[in-house]
Parts: structure tokens; C-alpha cells; sequence
């Protein structure tokens, strides 16, 4: 421990004094729950590393870009990062300020000190030296292992509504919307029905506002619980005996049995069951935490798609047309990845490793990534542990390596004269 402790403290020097930084260990880019994960269990595996994170805070996303209201929708035991579960005294679906606590916690258990506004602007793999170059606006970091912590809602999605910039009254999106208070009787059009949308416009209702929810797609939405017991933690209990399907019809039936049928409300199902869309298109099922019944009783209204934006409201795909006072943008979010990665197949052009869960976390040249399993926090306690037992396993080969004819001592060669360059 001793000697990892040793070599974070010399990455700390040097990060202080130089333009150009050696790290002894891998480069983590992002500090939200998937670079705090990874961290803990490199820690574990006695490899050292460094975490770049572009805000001022861990866990940004859950500080600064979510509502008031918001609570894990999974039971806490399928939230929870490896090596340190939560508290035992947190209620089963943690709030938003209980799940950062318990973040915070995990990095001062562990020793996690990202260095923060550290902004990656790009990575590319040097093919000449076999190493990663990392350039924050401040430095470049230097290493032979990159890890893709940024996340897969990394940048708000505003798509092109017409006439939006015609509208006088406020347009905001979900990531930074915070509270009803802030529209108390206001008519408001919010645009999009995942679960940020139907979340929101449950909020807005508890602040005498006045929802119109936009959904011009087919979507499910599933009871949170069912007898009890999370849908989630059953869908998965089932699918270790049942096929698939069998497991999607029995959710259905549950679902129309205690939600009633919801396209009789205006949402329509998609023909292909939840978990099978979920694993072909990503597409996640709304869970209901109440707004259901708000629409059930006319509370929210259901809007097909906009046609078009106007001065003081709406034109909607059915002809009607409506005033508004605010619109809120329940559109989704996407990676930032192929803004920053550069030279990389690995990823699509939306910044998703091609290759899917559970071999994503793994790429060429010592490149991995964490967090992008469309699995929520379980995929990311998945990933984690595999990249740092892969990585921990070849730190220990270079370590070990005292023979002169051994790759690694090449490695080492030139990890001296980087170190010395970069001074
Ligand atoms: C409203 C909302 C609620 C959610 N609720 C749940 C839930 O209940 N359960 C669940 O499993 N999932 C939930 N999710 C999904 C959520 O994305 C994950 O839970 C989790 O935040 C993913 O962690 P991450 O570390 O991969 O990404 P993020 O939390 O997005 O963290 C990525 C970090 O990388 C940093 N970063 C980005 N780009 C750069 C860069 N270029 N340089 C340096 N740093 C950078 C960011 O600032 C951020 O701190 C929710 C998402 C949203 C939007
Ligand atoms: N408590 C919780 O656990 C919680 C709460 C909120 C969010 N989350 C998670 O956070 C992630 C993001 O959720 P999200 O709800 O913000 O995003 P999302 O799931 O991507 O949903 C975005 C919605 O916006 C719609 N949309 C996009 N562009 C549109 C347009 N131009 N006009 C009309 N509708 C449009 C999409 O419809 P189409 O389908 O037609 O594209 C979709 O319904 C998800 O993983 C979600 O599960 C979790």
C-alpha cells in the first residue's frame, strides 16, 4: 500500500509543476459513479492511476443535472458499486442526496482524488511511442492505459423543433430543470415520455402546474413493483429459468392487470416486449412512480407529436393547438465521446462501443470503457471489476519483469524516459 500511496503522491508533484505528466497506471476520464467504481477496484488491485473530471465536483451528473424529486428506480442492491455496499440504514429506492452521500463516501473510503477541471479535449493513441496522449486545456497526461469513464448521457440531446426559437415563454431541458416550484400554475409542454418526462410531469402536478406530455412514439411503461417485489429484481429472477419472451409476456400481463391498458390513456405499447427492446434498440421502459394515475385523472395531459412551436404555445400532429407557458425538454441524452476520442473504431458515431455487453468493456491498445451497457449502475459495477482485474493483472507483469530481453522491460525503458521528458 505503501508504495502506492509513494507513486500517487510523485503523479501529484508532477501534475503540479509540469505541462506533461507520466502516470504510472491508467488514465481514468470522468469521475461520475463509473470512474469512481473503477478507481476503488484498481486501488484494490494495488495499480495507481489518475481520474480526470472536467467539473469541480464527482458524480456531476447526479450533483448538478438532476430534478429535486429524483430516486433510484432499482432497489439499492442493484445500485451499489463494488467493495463498499451502501449504508444499511438507507430505505430500499435511495433519493438523489442519499445515492451522492454514499458516492462521496466511497471516495474518501477509497482515496479517490480526481483532479478536477481537468476538461479531456482529446486522447489519442501515440502509434509511434505505444501510448496514450491525454490533453486537458492545462496539460497532457501520458499513459498505456486509457479508461472511458464520460458516461452515456454525457451531453443533453435539444433536437431541432420548428418554431422553438420563436416561443416567448422558457425552454429548458431536463438537465437542468430542479423543481415544479419554479412553474407553479404554468401551463407546460414537456417534450418526451422516458422516464425524466413522466417523472418531471409528475413533479409539475405536485406544483399546481398544468403538464402537457408530449409521446409520439410507442412506449412501455411497467409498475415499478409488482406484489411487492421490484419488476426489475423479478424480470431478472425469471429470465435465469424462463426464455425471454415468456418473461416479456408475463411482465405485460402483470402490467395491464395493475396499470390497465394504456393505450386505452394514449400510450401505446410497441409491438416487441420490454426486455427484448431493451436489448435490441437500448430503448428503456418508463417504471411508473405515479404518473400514471395523474394521467388517468386528466392531471397530465397526453399530447401526439408537435407540429410545430409558436409564439405563445403549440401546433400538435392531430390539429389541435395549444397556449403554453413553458416548455421542458424530456429528450434524452447522449455520449460525448466522438468529440474527444480520436482514432478510435471501437466506438459508433453516437459514441457506443460496438461491441455489445458484455465484451464492450474492453478495446485495442489499452483502451476500456466503463459505463456504457445501457445496464444502468449494474453494468457499471460489471465493467469495473473486469477492467481493473485485467489491468492490475498487467501492471503485476511489467512490475515483475527484471529480464532485460522482457517486453515489459522495453515498457519500463520507456516509462524512465518519459517520466524525465515530462519533468
Ligand atoms: C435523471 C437520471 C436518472 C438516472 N437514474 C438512474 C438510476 O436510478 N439507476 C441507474 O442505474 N442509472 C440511472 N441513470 C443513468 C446514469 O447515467 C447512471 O446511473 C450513472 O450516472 C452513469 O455513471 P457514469 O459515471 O457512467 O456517467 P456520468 O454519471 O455521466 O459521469 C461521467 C463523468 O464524466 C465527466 N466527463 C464527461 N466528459 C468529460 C471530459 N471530456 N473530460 C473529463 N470529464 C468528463 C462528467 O462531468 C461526469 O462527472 C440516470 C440518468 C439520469 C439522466
Ligand atoms: N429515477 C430514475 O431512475 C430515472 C429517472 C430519469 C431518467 N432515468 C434514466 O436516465 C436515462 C435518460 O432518460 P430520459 O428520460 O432523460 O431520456 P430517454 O429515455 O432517452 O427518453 C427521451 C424521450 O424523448 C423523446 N424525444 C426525443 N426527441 C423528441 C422530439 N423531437 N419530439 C418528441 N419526443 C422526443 C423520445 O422519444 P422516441 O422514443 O420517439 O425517440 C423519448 O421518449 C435513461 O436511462 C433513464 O432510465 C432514470
Amino acid at each position: 500500500m505503501g508504495s502506492l500511496k509513494d507513486e500517487q503522491n510523485q503523479q501529484h508533484y508532477t501534475y503540479q509543476e509540469a505541462k506533461c505528466v507520466w502516470v504510472h497506471g491508467p488514465i481514468i476520464v470522468g469521475a461520475g459513479p463509473s470512474g469512481l467504481a473503477t478507481s476503488a477496484c484498481l486501488t484494490n488491485q494495488g495499480v495507481p492511476y489518475v481520474i480526470l473530471e472536467k467539473t469541480g465536483c464527482l458524480a456531476s451528473l447526479w450533483q448538478n443535472r438532476t430534478y429535486d424529486r429524483l430516486k433510484l428506480h432499482l432497489p439499492k442492491q442493484f445500485c451499489q458499486f463494488p467493495l463498499l455496499g451502501f449504508p444499511r440504514n438507507f430505505p430500499k429506492y435511495p433519493t438523489k442526496d442519499q445515492f451522492i452521500s454514499y458516492m462521496e463516501s466511497y471516495a474518501s473510503h477509497f482515496g479517490i482524488l480526481p483532479r478536477f477541471k481537468q476538461s479531456v479535449q482529446t486522447a489519442e493513441f501515440d502509434d509511434g511511442l505505444g501510448f496514450w496522449r491525454v490533453k486537458t486545456q492545462d496539460r497532457e497526461y501520458i499513459s498505456r492505459w486509457l479508461i472511458v469513464a464520460t458516461g452515456e448521457n454525457a451531453e443533453p440531446v435539444v433536437p431541432e423543433v420548428p418554431g422553438i426559437d420563436k416561443f416567448k415563454g422558457t425552454v429548458v431541458h431536463t438537465s437542468l430543470y430542479r423543481s415544479g416550484a419554479e412553474f407553479k400554475n404554468q401551463r407546460v409542454l414537456v417534450i418526451g415520455c422516458g422516464n425524466s418526462g413522466m417523472e418531471v410531469s409528475l413533479d409539475l402536478c405536485r406544483h399546481n402546474a398544468i403538464p402537457h406530455l408530449v409521446v409520439r412514439n410507442t412506449v412501455h411503461v411497467l409498475p415499478r413493483e409488482m406484489f411487492g417485489f421490484s419488476t426489475f429484481g423479478i424480470a431478472m429472477a425469471l429470465l435465469k429459468w424462463f426464455p425471454l419472451r415468456l418473461v416479456d409476456k408475463f411482465l405485460l400481463l402483470v402490467a395491464n392487470f395493475t396499470l390497465g391498458k394504456t393505450e386505452r390513456i394514449g400510450i401505446r405499447r410497441p409491438k416487441t416486449g420490454p426486455i427484448e427492446l431493451k436489448n435490441v434498440t437500448g430503448k428503456t421502459p418508463v417504471l411508473d412512480v405515479g404518473a400514471l394515475s395523474h394521467i388517468k385523472s386528466g392531471k397530465i395531459k397526453v399530447m401526439e407529436g408537435v407540429k410545430e412551436i409558436t409564439r405563445s404555445g403549440a401546433k400538435f400532429m392531430d390539429g389541435q393547438e395549444k397556449e403554453f407557458d413553458s416548455i421542458i425538454l424530456a429528450t434524452g441524452y447522449k455520449s460525448n465521446v466522438p468529440i474527444w476520442l480520436k482514432g478510435s473504431e471501437f466506438f459508433t458515431k453516437d459514441g457506443m462501443p460496438k461491441t455489445p455487453f458484455p465484451n464492450g468493456w474492453k478495446a485495442e491498445k489499452g483502451l476500456y470503457t466503463v459505463g456504457f451497457t445501457g445496464r444502468g449502475l449494474l453494468g457499471t459495477a460489471s465493467d469495473a471489476v473486469k477492467i481493473a482485474g485485467d489491468i492490475g493483472e498487467q501492471w503485476r507483469t511489467i512490475k515483475n519483469c527484471n529480464n532485460i530481453s522482457c517486453n515489459s522491460h522495453v515498457i519500463l525503458l520507456k516509462e524512465t524516459w518519459f517520466t524525465h521528458l515530462c519533468k
